[in-house]
């Protein structure tokens, strides 16, 4: 699973990969939307996100349990056809056939899940980026390919639209997390360090320029360092400036003084950002595991048989909960 949360920035990011799409204004309702519902592809702390407070993400589990791609096409499928499905694949989780779904069994699906998400993915961009098969894309050729079009624009016209300035900022973020991802040092990448470049959260290497990338989105003012009003505009934007801040958010920020700002200075430093996106030692597929098991081990002897698991379908794949707007609106039931 990639670990980033399907942030506006990662949104972003992936759009304009793929499609150089317009970049939603930061004010629009879908990139607030966005920002608010704040998926726990977050970060690289997504599990972590994922299971803070009270707030649960269902759309998240579906993503961990099926991949991204086939939560996506779950979503589409009415009830009884999501069902049967799961079914199939409960049989495939089963390595042993011995009809439980155990901790072990279920934490591999979900590693397998993501590395295939991630496979399939980085294929794609592959085959977009290097029609030709070389053995890697050049900067160049992926500079051109991805922003070639600014390069069709007079220096005012990027000046004067948002839009082409976001973009000028993405060449060079990408530009920088290329470099790091180029192990080799030739500026040239092979398809492991494209797949590092692509999918960061998962290449220990990446590490850094993770959290760099994650402390320039948050840090509006520039200081380096995130305040409490940064932490909470990450994820929840007042509509109107005046409304009141829903529970969940004042409970963030309560969290931030309690948990974020460990040295109590008023502010999360690289460090204590670092902590947050890339706790130690915590295993995403396993908290995952756990999580699930938890919410559908009827009986309670930690494993689960394929009816405990069709009784909690839409834990698992459901199309409820999965719909944007309605999502949002539930906010504060997650
Ligand atoms: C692939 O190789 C050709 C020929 O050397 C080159 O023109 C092209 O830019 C390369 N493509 C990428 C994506 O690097
Ligand atoms: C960049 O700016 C020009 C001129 O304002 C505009 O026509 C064009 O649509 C913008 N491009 C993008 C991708 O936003």
């Amino acid at each position: 699973m990639p670990a980033f949360r399907l942030s506006f920035r990662a949104l972003l990011l992936l759009s304009v990969l793929v499609l150089a799409y317009a970049i939603p204004k930061p004010d629009d309702e879908e990139a607030v939307a966005d920002d608010a519902l704040h998926t726990p592809l977050d970060h690289d702390s997504d599990g972590e996100k994922h299971f803070e407070g009270e707030h649960h993400n269902k759309q998240y589990d579906h993503e961990a349990f099926l991949g991204e791609d086939e939560a996506k096409t779950f979503d589409q499928l009415p009830p009884e056809e999501s069902k049967r499905r799961l079914g199939l694949i409960v049989d495939r989780i089963d390595e042993d056939k011995d009809g439980f779904v155990t901790l072990s069994e279920l934490k591999r699906w979900i590693e397998y899940t993501q590395r295939r998400y991630i496979d399939e993915d980085v294929g794609r961009m592959w085959k977009i980026h290097n029609p030709y098969n070389n053995d890697t894309i050049s900067w160049e050729a992926y500079r051109d390919n991805v922003y070639g079009f600014l390069d069709t624009m007079s220096q005012e016209e990027i000046e004067n639209d948002e839009h082409n300035l976001s973009f000028k900022r993405l060449v060079k973020r990408d530009r920088r997390r290329w470099g790091v991802a180029d192990k080799d040092l030739d500026d040239k990448l092979t398809r492991e360090e494209f797949t590092a470049f692509l999918h960061p959260e998962d290449h220990p290497t990446m590490k850094d320029i993770v959290l760099t990338e994650t402390i320039e989105d948050i840090d509006s003012d520039g200081d380096g360092k995130i305040n409490v009003d940064e932490y909470i505009a990450d994820m929840y934007r007042n509509s109107e400036p005046n409304d009141e801040e829903p529970e969940w958010v004042k409970s963030e920020r309560e969290g931030f003084a309690k948990f974020r700002d460990t040295n109590g200075d008023g502010y999360m430093d690289r460090e204590e950002v670092r902590t947050w996106i890339v706790p130690k030692d915590f295993d995403h597929a396993e908290s995952e595991a756990k999580h699930l098991v938890f919410e559908a081990d009827t009986d309670e002897d930690e494993k689960l048989t394929k009816e405990e698991i069709l009784e909690k379908y839409d834990v698992f794949v459901g199309s409820q909960a999965t719909d944007f707007g309605e999502a949002l609106a539930r906010h504060d039931e997650f």
